[in-house]
Parts: C-alpha cells; structure tokens; sequence
C-alpha cells in the first residue's frame, strides 16, 4: 500500500522511544519493589496450551482469549478452522505460575515468593484503562498459611498488599488518593448462600462482580432471577464495613499484619469486591481509585496448585497493569518529566564530543568516542554538518548530557560540565579523567 501508512492492530501500542522510556521507568519500579520486598523473579511461555486457562480462570476470561496455532501442524489447522485454537496467548500469568510450581513443587522453598512482569492479551472491548494488549506485574506467595493457620495465611495476604502498596507510594501515591479494597470471598458467598444462593454462590459472586460496571436497574432483575434478595444483602454487607480493616472483626487478623507492615490506612473492607477470576477462595482486594477501572487486582488462591497436580498450596498474590497506573499518574501528576525519567533510568548521556571544526578535530571524534565508550560511558556526537558550536553545544544539551567534550586540536580539549555551566581547557587524558561514570 505505497503512500499509506498502517496503525497498530485495535487495542495494542507502538512504543516510540519517549512511550518506551516512560514503560521502562514503571518496569524500573516494579521490579525494584519486588526484589525489596525479597521476591525473586521468574518468566514463562507468551502462550500456553488453551486448556491452561480454560480449566479454572473462568468465563469471562475465556471469552477473551486471542487463540494461537502452529501453521506447521495440519491437525492444528483442522482444529483451527472448527473454532478451536491449541493455543492461547497468555491474558493472564497466574495459571503458569501455577503451573510452573506444581512441576517443582518438592524442590521449591515454602513459603517461595514470586515475580514476574510481562506482556498480556486480552479480546476486550478497548476503552479508558483496558487495552487488548497491556503489561502486567505480579507478586505472588506460595505454601505459606496452611488451612488451620490463620495468622500466617493473614500475614502473607498482608504481605502481597503492602508490596503493591509500596510499589504506588514510590510513585508518589497517598492513602487519599488510592485505596486498596479488601474482601473475602469465602464470607461473602456465605451471606449470598443466606440470601438464596444456595448452591450458586460462583454465579452469584461473578454476578456482584459486575455489580457498578453494569446499570443497577439491570443486576436487580439477575439477582432476582437467581433468587438472591438483593435488600438482604445489602444489609448484611453493611455490618461487614468498618473504618479500619482491624475493625471489622472478620478481618481482624488481616487488620493487625496489615497495620504490622505500616500499609493499614491504605485498606478498607469492601464487602462489594468479588473479582471475575474464577480460581479465588478467600481473601480479594482490588486497588481502586474512583471514577477508573482497577490498577491491580488479586486474591488467595488456594486449590489452583492441585489443579495442575502439585500438592494442596495455600497461594496469594496479585496483578497490576501499566494502563490504568499511568492514567492514574498522569492525572495526578506524579508521572515525572521526560528529562527526570531519562536521568532515574540512567540514560543521561555523559559526555557529547563536538570538533572545534579543523579536519584534524573532525577526524578525531570517533576515536574519542570509541575510547569514551571503552571506559564504559555513554558517549555521543552530533551528526549535523553545522560546524557552529553554539549549536552543537545545544544538541548536546538537548540531549541531557552531563559534559561537553570539544576537540580543540592535537592533545587538547575544552571540557564543558552542562550542568553548572564552567568550563576547562587542558590535555586531553587529564580533562577525560575528570568524567567519571
Ligand atoms: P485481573 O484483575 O484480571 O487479575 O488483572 C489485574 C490487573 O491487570 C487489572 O487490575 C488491570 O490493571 C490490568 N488489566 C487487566 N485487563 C486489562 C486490560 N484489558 N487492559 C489493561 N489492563 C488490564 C489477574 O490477571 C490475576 N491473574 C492477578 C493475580 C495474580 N491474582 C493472583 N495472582
């Protein structure tokens, strides 16, 4: 199609330099929060086997799988012209992990502490804060808080809330701007089950889900169909509120590790969150702020280790994507310059070498700057014919440099540093000396 040009396939990104920087400052932070708070990082397949995620995450996920094949595998096609793709392009990491535990599970430390950022894909409807392709950073905690520990099972789900609470008060974030929303699954399909769900308290738990992201004069009649009284719940729900996590006496473990690890004015029970994924048992939590769609979202997952036939694991942890982090930094902010994130994620140049314009100092530019980068810096030129100093002390000053480095002629330069703005003319070894990394 000479003469146009084509965009991104619907719901994906291209990432210029100025957008992959700013990527790479959030990548910075999250796995500078994880490694602080002892968890080590781990990698899988962009795509898994489909059964992967269509054993245990639920509906609503795969209904928005981006299905995969192998054009080398004629059974495949087969599959793939009847609507069955073998493969899944990952819309969520948690099952991997899964199942990448329960293949080591023997060998692996309890409780093991696991990170991991990376690319997801999701088939949903682009719009504010959800794209079709999105990253995604999680910390997850595995084999700590057996089934008769709950002091240790509210110690690890405290742990995995105040890593991603740290994560958004190193971005800038207060308790009144963000809160962590916290429920428990296991208690509100209790209430549910009290109210006539009996039997279905999944459905009726996926349905409260949509509850806020659906019109209410529509989840009513659902609720109602189900046989669920709605008015009853409410009320109950009422009575598991409180100030304070600490002071809602269902979650009184939870509130004491929460207020333990400092991260408790960042939480609040809500007895509203149910999360969409299907493999949660206990505790959830959404990280909320209003009027967007979540920054991150996680739970207990309990059973999802036997389910890819590792040993019965308690689990917790969580997700949190870039798309609606930034949003939320962007309007507040907090998402720093470009000059400060190309400084935080050391990609200031530290010197820029400019010739003073003879033949001999043009021809000496490459040499200075092959031996610049020997000493491991980071060393630029301009490529402009202009022999106008000015101007080249400009490009190197656009470009964030530390120093400028003019060749003056044989054996001698002018060190310019661009921060202060002195300078220095001398022998080239001793002014070079002076830039260190
Ligand atoms: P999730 O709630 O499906 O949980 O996703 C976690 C976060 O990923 C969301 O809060 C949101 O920030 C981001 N996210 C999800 N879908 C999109 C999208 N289409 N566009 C942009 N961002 C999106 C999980 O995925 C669980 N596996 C998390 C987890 C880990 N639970 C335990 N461990």
């Amino acid at each position: 199609m000479p003469g146009s040009t084509l965009p991104s396939p619907k719901g994906t990104r291209d990432f210029y330099p100025i957008e992959m920087a700013r990527r790479r400052w959030i990548e910075d932070k999250w796995r500078k929060t994880s490694v602080r708070h002892g968890f080590e990082e781990i990698d899988g397949p962009t795509f898994e086997h489909v059964e992967v995620f269509t054993i245990k995450s639920g509906e609503g996920i795969v209904s928005e799988i981006f299905g995969a094949f192998s054009g080398k595998d004629e059974t495949q096609l087969e599959n793939l012209k009847q609507g069955h793709a073998p493969f899944a392009l990952r819309p969520e990491f948690t099952p991997t992990l899964a199942r990448m535990f329960a293949a080591r599970a023997k060998q692996l430390p309890q409780p093991t502490k696991w990170f991991w950022q990376g690319p997801c894909f999701r088939a949903e409807r682009p719009q504010r804060g959800r794209l079709r392709e999105f990253l995604q950073w999680n910390c997850d905690i595995l084999g700590m808080g057996g089934p008769d520990q709950p002091k240790e099972r509210a110690t690890a789900d405290a742990e995995a809330i105040a890593v991603c609470v740290d994560l958004l008060a190193s971005c800038g974030l207060k308790p009144s701007d963000i809160t962590v929303q916290i429920n428990d699954r296991h208690i509100v399909a209790g209430m549910l089950a009290e109210c006539g769900a009996a039997g279905r308290e999944m459905q009726a738990l996926m349905l409260l889900d949509k509850r806020g992201k659906i019109p209410e004069a529509e989840i009513g009649p659902m609720f109602a169909a189900m046989g669920v009284d709605l008015a009853r719940f409410d009320a109950m729900a009422a009575g598991l509120r409180a100030p304070r996590v600490s002071d809602s006496p269902r979650f009184a473990d939870l509130g004491v590790a929460l207020a333990s690890l400092g991260v408790e004015e960042w939480c609040a029970v809500n007895p509203y969150i149910a999360r969409g994924l299907a493999y949660y048992t206990g505790t959830v939590f959404e990280v909320i702020v209003d009027g967007e769609r979540a920054v991150a979202g996680g739970g207990r997952y309990d059973n999802l280790i036997e389910v890819f036939g590792g040993p019965p694991t308690p689990a917790v942890g969580f997700g949190m994507g870039d798309v609606v982090l930034s949003l939320v930094l962007q309007d507040k902010g907090l998402m720093p310059t470009d000059a400060q994130i190309t400084k935080d994620l050391g990609l200031r140049p530290d010197a820029f070498v400019i010739s003073n314009g003879t033949p001999e100092s043009d021809a000496a530019v490459a040499p200075l700057l092959a031996r610049l980068r020997g000493r491991g810096l980071h060393a630029r030129r301009s490529y402009k014919a202009t022999k106008n100093i000015g101007k080249l002390l400009k490009d190197a000053s656009d470009a964030g440099s530390r120093f400028a480095v003019i060749i003056e002629g044989a054996g001698e330069v002018t060190l310019k540093n661009l921060d202060d703005n002195t300078q220095d003319r001398g022998a080239t070894d001793a002014m070079l000396a002076r830039i260190t990394p």
